[in-house]
């Protein structure tokens, strides 16, 4: 029988997901209700001391979307509202009620040593189960040199770290931001500070563009604009490369996040190198219930494949990426053509012609491939509307 119970740096999650820390986690009420569906565990929305001053904008979201479904969601939320007090309450009362859940704080302050041995100092007194370091949100904390500005230097994230390491009582992940140009390079400097784990992504940071009837910003905050944070569908890739990557470099638990919808999604995560996941945008927009078709999901996957746990299911696909010096330039894949799917619409031998090959023509109608000139490149197979086009041997 197989298990999503599962067990990181000596902490048991019941199952491999957690809530995000964000608006599903911004209050006591919310994870609690989160718990009573059946998440594994919550990541609270990123705790600051009081003394941080913050001021939302209206409105705070934009989105892109496909025949109805949002493909990404871009943000410029900041972080809690609520008081350090509010959560050491809330915390004790999830704890007591929900003592099988996994609680991590998150937790963001100014780069000043007192501030950040304060806040865990205080926060060690609490029944937490981990801290999460956000070193990632990329509006507005930026600007007052926190946030980002933290995940984007070596210097200030080792500083930072080994000055929550030295008083932390629990172990500390550190949430890392995918908009460097390499993220191993943050992630092998906090481990050397003494990091416990990872969590990757934070959002990815953009632009949403401009109404082109008004000129004004898609995202219009009283005729102005700023840059925000991506998330959703559309950053899974991004995501998925980064928690590769630290694989790839580290031994220490991942908690893999971005885009994450489904359990497939999660099983991509996990095969990349995650030892769990966390989930934002996919729940703000459908609700803590998709928990349900998660769980058992994953579950039934798992036991159609014969895995016994998430251990199993870890780190398989990480063997499968390498350079791109290092791939069989001999493997050569060729178009075939289902001719009963097969409209002629032409598409197919148009990009053909005029990526340079012009391997695909049409013969009386019918489609027809020069093996000769054909690079086997299957852009023809992506463009086909009607899924003519398979790469074959
Ligand atoms: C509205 C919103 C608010 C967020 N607030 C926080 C936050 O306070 N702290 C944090 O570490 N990440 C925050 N995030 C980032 C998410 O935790 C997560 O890293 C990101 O959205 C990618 O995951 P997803 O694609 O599942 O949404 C926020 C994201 C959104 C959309």
């Amino acid at each position: 029988m197989a298990t999503l119970n599962t067990t990181i740096l000596g902490i048991e999650f019941e199952n491999p997901f957690l809530l995000a820390s964000a608006p599903p986690t911004a209050s006591v009420k919310s994870i609690d209700k989160a718990f009573q569906a059946g998440w594994g565990g919550a990541v609270l929305k990123t705790i600051t001391p009081d003394n941080l001053e913050m001021t939302e904008a209206s409105p705070r979201y934009a989105t892109i979307k496909e025949q109805g479904r949002v493909l990404c969601l871009q943000n410029i939320e900041l972080l809690s509202h609520e008081s350090v007090q509010y959560w050491i309450d809330g915390i004790k009362y999830l704890k007591e009620k929900h003592p099988t859940k996994v609680i991590i704080a998150s937790i963001m302050a100014p780069v000043e040593r007192e501030e950040w041995q304060t806040l865990v100092k205080t926060l060690n007194e609490t029944p937490i189960d981990a801290y999460e370091l956000n070193f990632s949100c990329p509006h507005g904390m930026p600007e007052r040199n926190i946030g980002m500005a933290i995940g984007t230097s070596a210097e200030i994230s080792i500083l930072i770290t080994s000055w929550v390491k030295a008083v932390a009582t629990k172990p500390v992940f550190v949430k890392l931001t995918p908009n460097v140009t390499d993220i191993t390079w943050i992630g092998k400097a906090v481990e050397r500070a003494g990091a416990d784990g990872f969590v990757a992504i934070n959002t990815v940071q953009s632009f949403m563009g401009f109404n082109l009837d008004t000129l004004e910003p898609v995202l219009n905050i009283d005729g102005y604009s700023t840059y925000g944070g991506l998330s959703g569908k559309a950053v899974k890739p991004i995501g998925l490369k980064c928690v590769a990557q630290l694989r790839q470099n580290s031994n220490l638990p991942i908690l893999g996040i971005g885009g994450i919808s489904g359990w497939d999604d999660a099983v991509q995560y996990i095969l990349s190198g995650s030892d769990a996941v966390q989930i934002c945008t996919e729940v703000m927009i459908n609700g803590y219930e998709i928990i349900n078709g998660l769980k058992s999901g994953l579950l039934n996957y798992m036991e159609t494949k014969g895995f016994n746990n998430i251990s199993e299911l870890k780190n398989i696909g990480i063997q499968k990426i390498t350079t791109h010096e290092k791939l069989n330039k001999k493997y050569h894949l060729y178009p075939t053509i289902d001719k009963e799917k097969c409209v002629s619409c032409g598409k197919c031998a148009k990009i053909c012609l005029e990526s340079e090959y012009n391997a695909l023509n049409f013969i009386d109608n019918c489609l027809s491939l020069n093996k000769e000139f054909c690079a086997g490149c299957s852009l023809c197979s992506h463009v086909c509307p009607k899924g003519a086009i398979k790469m074959c041997c």
